[in-house]
């Protein structure tokens, strides 16, 4: 076993487990698990309320792991850092509130791009459903990049939001969000749209920089990066969030309550987080970045993860039949492979599959617009992460043929 899946207890659980599934949830290392464990055996209490001992631990813990966050996007405060429940919480958060506070009105347009996972389409369909906003989606090339001809070709006066992923879900491109933020800026100068980004996928891949990005806010999900589920990212710049009015609000984010009316909490980040926040997700997130650290960090994940996107792509091209929905180099592009084999269904693979105990995933991938873009009903996706090595594809690969052979 490698040295780092040494680290993942499933897999000295099920030593033949073959997981190749981590674009839709991450396994977990022993640091997050005994971490969570030891928070709830030692220090566990409510937050923000007491003045006995384990209330403050758990509140220094809650910051810390705010700050390890805010350093791994490079915010500019811990405070910008919002928890919700995941990457869809979030927008959804993030988009009702800029509605709320009348950043967005009837008629105004966001674009989103035809790749973009649900988490970063429903909530704008929702505000067109209720409200008579626009939402316009940005085509993708061959290649699978932005078609920046067709992005430019949609800005104009109605355009309030560009939100776009960081990396597609489906086809593990890497949107090039600098870029996109030059060219908003070209057209628009000082008065250009906000930039939303959705990291769900960059951030479990490489190291993200906000401030690099110039992006006004940014959301991924804990579960997908190491730590448990139901702990969300919502990071957005100070002068942005101090703006909004959060849609949800009531314990510990408001300034006073009387019988007949309230005022928000001015102070960040408590005015987005009304209640109980999530304090053992908070501490799995802290503890999943100090895993990082302590393997070198994103230059280990990315090297690991290089070496086998390569090995993966030589191997996919091979295969006769098979039609890989997403750019076979391995420039720009992270360890996620969407794939469709003509005349074998694709729930037919990931069973076979599964049967010999790999793990894949079958259908639309939360990503149905794509898919009626590329004219597929379904298909089968491939994940890379840190613990994955190169005898699990070899496994993969070799059932893969099987299984073709077999089911057509
Ligand atoms: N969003 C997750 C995926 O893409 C569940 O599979």
């Amino acid at each position: 076993m490698s040295n780092i899946k040494k680290d993942f207890p499933i897999f000295t659980t099920h030593p033949d487990l073959v997981y190749l599934d981590s674009t839709a949830t991450s396994q977990k290392p022993d640091m997050v698990i005994d971490g969570v464990a030891e928070y709830l055996r030692s220090s566990y209490a409510n937050i923000h309320r007491g003045s006995y001992d384990i209330s403050e631990i758990s509140e220094k813990l809650y910051e810390d792991s705010k700050k390890i966050v805010a350093k791994h996007i490079g915010a500019d405060s811990w405070r910008e850092v919002i928890y919700s429940g995941n990457s869809t919480y979030a927008l959804n958060l993030l988009a009702q509130s800029i509605w709320r506070t009348k950043l967005l009105k009837k008629w105004d347009t966001v674009i989103v791009s035809v790749v973009e996972h649900h988490a970063n389409v429903v909530p704008w369909l929702i505000l067109k459903e209720d409200y008579g906003i626009n939402v316009e989606f940005v085509w993708v090339t061959d290649n699978f990049d932005i078609d920046y001809e067709d992005l430019k070709s949609k800005l104009n006066s109605s355009v309030k939001i560009v939100s776009l992923a960081h990396v597609s879900n489906t086809t593990g491109q890497v949107f090039d969000i600098a870029k996109v933020n030059y060219t908003l800026r070209a057209h628009y100068g000082n008065k250009k749209p906000l930039l939303i980004v959705d990291a769900s996928q960059s951030v479990p891949h490489f190291s993200v920089n906000v401030s690099e990005l110039g992006c006004d806010a940014l959301f991924f999900t804990g579960h997908k990066v190491f730590a448990d589920s139901w702990i969300g990212v919502l990071w957005a710049k100070e002068e942005l969030l101090m703006k909004l009015k959060p849609i949800f609000s009531g314990g510990g984010a408001i300034g006073e309550v009387k019988q007949k009316s309230f005022t928000h909490s001015n102070k960040l980040p408590d005015k987005f987080e009304p209640g109980t926040p999530n304090l053992s997700g908070a501490v799995s997130i802290l503890r999943a970045f100090e895993y990082l650290e302590s393997i070198w960090g994103y230059k280990k994940l990315e090297e690991i993860e290089a070496d086998l996107v390569e090995y993966s792509l030589e191997k996919f091209v091979k295969i006769s039949g098979l039609t890989l929905i997403g750019s076979s180099k391995k420039k720009d592009r992270v360890g996620v492979f969407t794939f469709a084999v003509t005349w074998v269904h694709s729930f037919d693979i990931s069973d076979y599959l599964a049967d010999k105990n790999i793990c894949v995933r079958a259908g639309q991938h939360c990503a149905e617009p794509f898919m009626e873009y590329v004219w597929q009903t379904h298909t089968c996706r491939m994940s890379l992460q840190i613990y994955n090595t190169r005898e699990d594809l070899d496994l993969f690969f070799e059932t893969l043929e099987n299984a073709i052979n077999d089911l057509k």
